[in-house]
């Protein structure tokens, strides 16, 4: 039995198109659910008027949480269940480098938590800064350890310790202390705490999980987020040594991000739909022109891609601007870019 607002049990699954959504400023804002989402989600699980199902994942810059965390959370918000095969958060593809650097450190998110995603990546090795604050306080001459960090932190010397690679997981917590902290492995020689290199050309790499300036956070304006960071770290090491720094950013609008979300698109479909063959287009909804809007465009002309971006006002983007980036269209929210491409496929 079902009732009229519900669809029919066997409703037919469309395999011409399929949607990818950004997170935070389109679904989500400071926590919170954006309203019209949840009508949004309902339409892709067919409860629009042509009763059809739609095949959509979610590609988030943000993270700091497993994936599978990250969807438990997400489902709630949305009221429906989100699986870990449609999902695609900024730290997800530095999964792959857990074969390449064994002993690294790792930086941002709340607590512990950024530690338990790189080992659940199967990094070997994973330091954090409170570790290296618990081997040496004086490192950071204004953070001092509270018990639970001291508690959770790991006690080893870093004398003896080679850092291969840095990666920003999530936000910086305590800007001061990772920055000073990321410095002194830029500065060391070969990742090795306590050294200073005479050229500054031999510490490890720095990976940034995504490159996002200003994101949509609670508050009316945008707030600075990673990319912020970045730019901060690259012009205090240019002030300190003199020399450029070059740090790698993963996430939108990367192509291997846009690569990433296309296999993970391809398995999600075929998995749960049963369907062999790529759609013929996939609609982007996202709010940030540098990344999502940049992100799609790009993809879109590269052969064989179709992607087309949809840019939302209930984030980054503030009407009465103009975006650096073009969408394909804007509309004011996630529900009116469903519609949008619902109807432009119709
Ligand atoms: O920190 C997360 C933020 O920069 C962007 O997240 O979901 O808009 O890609 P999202
Ligand atoms: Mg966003």
């Amino acid at each position: 039995t079902s009732s009229p607002s519900s669809p029919p049990l066997e409703t037919l699954i469309t395999d011409k198109f399929a949607f990818a959504f950004d997170i935070d400023g389109v679904l989500i804002r400071g926590g919170k659910v954006i309203p019209e989402a949840i009508e949004a989600m309902k339409q892709l699980n067919g409860e629009n008027r042509y009763g059809i199902k739609i095949p959509y994942i979610f590609v988030t810059n943000g993270g700091g949480k497993t994936e599978q965390e990250r969807c438990i959370q997400l489902s709630q918000q949305l009221r429906m269940e989100v699986s870990p095969g449609q999902f695609i958060c900024g730290h997800t593809p530095m999964r792959e480098m857990a074969e390449t650097f064994k002993t690294v450190l790792v930086v941002g998110g709340e607590g512990e938590k950024c530690r338990e995603v790189a080992e659940g990546y199967g990094f070997k090795d994973v330091v954090t800064p409170g570790d290296i604050i618990k081997d040496n306080q004086d490192t950071t001459p204004f953070r001092k350890l509270t018990s639970e960090e001291h508690k959770n932190s790991r006690l080893r010397n870093f004398a003896e310790v080679e850092i291969e690679a840095i990666f920003v997981f999530a936000d910086s917590r305590d800007w001061a202390s990772d920055q000073q902290i990321i410095l002194d492995l830029l500065m060391s020689k070969n990742g090795r705490l306590g050294t200073r290199s005479e050229t500054f050309e031999d510490g490890p790499p720095v990976f940034f999980s995504h490159n996002d300036v200003v994101w949509s956070a609670s508050h009316d304006l945008t707030r600075i987020g990673m990319g912020a960071l970045r730019v901060s770290l690259e012009a205090m090491f240019k002030a300190v040594t003199g020399k450029d720094l070059k740090t790698t950013a993963f996430g939108k609008p990367q192509m291997g991000t846009f690569q990433f979300a296309t296999r993970l698109l391809q398995q999600w479909r075929n998995d749960t739909h049963g369907i062999n063959s790529p759609p013929d287009t996939v609609y982007f909804v996202g709010d940030t022109p540098e990344s999502d809007i940049r992100g799609t465009n790009e993809f879109d002309n590269e052969a064989e891609n179709n992607w087309y971006s949809i840019l939302v006002r209930t984030g980054v983007f503030q009407e009465g601007t103009v975006p650096r980036f073009v969408p394909r269209a804007t509309v004011d929210t996630v529900l009116q870019a469903v519609e949008h491409g619902i109807e432009r496929e119709y």
